[in-house]
């Protein structure tokens, strides 16, 4: 597929057998066969691979691996694959990115990939001074750091230091070093780790005192900023779902039961990202709600306003620590293929892509609960794994109960065994379809 006629915009990808959908993946990111047998086949992590990532491995464990539609990004088609376990999230980050390209499509920058990695003393006892014999020495640290060797081949490493000091109930103060390192398109905790606890030792010579505690990086990536907005024109949306969003925003800036839900949402997407790329999930997560509440109050990831005709803009800033090197992105031989789909030069565009997919998401969950609610679209993709529960082993006989427990009103696992023990009664006979 040349760039002229590639889109992410799939019209009926959905309705689709999943041989038909990975051929058409395929072409759109020019997979190999060994990618999408992958993709394909049951294990696609060999016990070998696995073995070597975790310990004390008895098996892989699996999740559904989707594919999110529609998403123009800065004027570029971006699939996006998704591992989940819940039901509606591929589907609503496709429709809200199907709506969102009618507008433009979405728009992103980023801040260089930093990450800090924090090296803790205690038992010092000039304090003051000794945070001053750091900073008079930041340059022949910095380059302690980088003769290290990690990152700077790649035009990243060490770059800045910091010192706090910080006041303990019963250790008296810690004098913490920040050390800002570009990771470039690592995720970087390694990289960081390693840097600091070389570092470490250096510090403590310059200062001839004290006792190195804690060296590790930290997940509330703040220098490691990534924003994507979008507007939505107010011709495709009512003005009072409009209006009932901006309330719903309003609602989640004031209410921290209703922030963590409405940044829930938004996690439904990024995460589900991250995984199927081979990528922190833990990380990200912690990052993402450390800086959701860093003005002391825990907030939106997202901010929804009117412009000055009406139209809704929608935007998001958060923290992503994502790499398309290193961790398991080069072991894991589906993230490798995900990677690839995506298409993502370097780990900044990784990020914008994510936070795109997390504004999405949030933007289909607000618009669903503003309308119809949620339960409807998730009761429906939801009552196809009742249906499976219940004992449904073909789409013949998922249509049937499905269709049978949305006519009664009745989606449940009561009701679906109900209908699957009537069927076998009457004799059902699944056609094979
Ligand atoms: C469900 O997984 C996520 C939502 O609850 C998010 C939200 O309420 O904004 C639908």
């Amino acid at each position: 597929m040349n760039n002229l006629e590639k889109t992410s915009k799939l019209p009926g990808f959905y309705k689709l057998p999943v041989k038909e959908r990975l051929k058409i993946i395929k072409d759109f990111a020019g997979l190999t066969r060994e990618e999408t047998d992958a993709i394909e086949k049951n294990g696609s992590l060999s016990i070998f691979a696995a073995n070597n990532m975790i310990e004390n491995v008895i098996g892989t464990y699996e999740l559904p691996l989707g594919i999110a539609c529609n998403f123009l990004i800065n004027n570029k088609e971006y699939l996006i694959p998704m591992a989940t376990e819940e039901p509606s999230v591929v589907a609503a980050a496709s429709n809200s990115a199907k709506i969102i390209r009618q507008s433009g499509g979405f728009f992103t920058n980023s801040t260089k990939p930093i990450m800090i990695g924090q090296i803790q003393f205690s038992g010092i006892k000039n304090i003051s001074h000794s945070k001053q014999i750091i900073l008079e020495n930041k340059q022949k640290l910095l380059d302690y750091a980088n003769e290290q060797g990690i990152l700077v081949q790649f035009g990243g490493g060490a770059k800045e230091i910091e010192v706090k000091i910080i006041p303990t109930q019963h250790f008296g103060d810690l004098l913490v070093v920040h050390l800002f390192v570009d990771c470039c398109d690592a995720m970087g905790a390694n990289a960081v780790n390693t840097i600091c606890e070389a570092v470490s030792v250096k510090i403590k010579e310059f200062l001839k005192q004290g006792t190195i505690g804690f060296r590790i990086i930290s997940n509330l990536a703040t220098e490691r900023l990534v924003r994507s907005r979008a507007t939505i024109k107010k011709e495709l949306l009512k003005e009072d779902t409009i209006n009932k969003i901006l309330m719903g925003y309003e609602f989640a800036s004031n209410d921290a039961y209703r922030a963590a839900t409405h940044n829930k949402g938004i996690m439904n997407g990024i995460v589900a990202a991250t995984l199927a790329c081979g990528n922190d999930t833990r990380a990200v997560e912690a990052g993402a709600h450390s800086w959701a509440s860093i003005s002391g109050k825990y907030l939106p990831l997202t901010k929804y306003e009117k412009d000055n005709i009406g139209n809704l803009c929608i935007s998001i800033e958060l923290p992503l620590a994502l790499g398309i090197v290193g961790g398991s992105t080069k072991v894991h031989p589906i993230a490798q293929a995900n990677l690839k789909i995506i298409g993502a030069k370097t780990a900044r565009e990784l990020a914008e892509v994510f936070a795109s997919l997390g504004l999405a998401q949030n933007f289909a969950a607000l618009r669903a609960i503003a309308t119809e609610g949620i339960q409807k679209g998730h009761m429906k993709l939801h009552s196809r794994n009742i249906a499976i529960s219940a004992g449904a082993k073909n789409e013949e006989q998922i249509i049937k109960i499905v269709s049978q427990m949305t006519e009664e009103k009745n989606i449940s696992l009561k009701k679906a065994k109900e209908i699957f023990e009537k069927m076998q009664e009457k004799g059902f006979e699944p056609s094979n379809l």
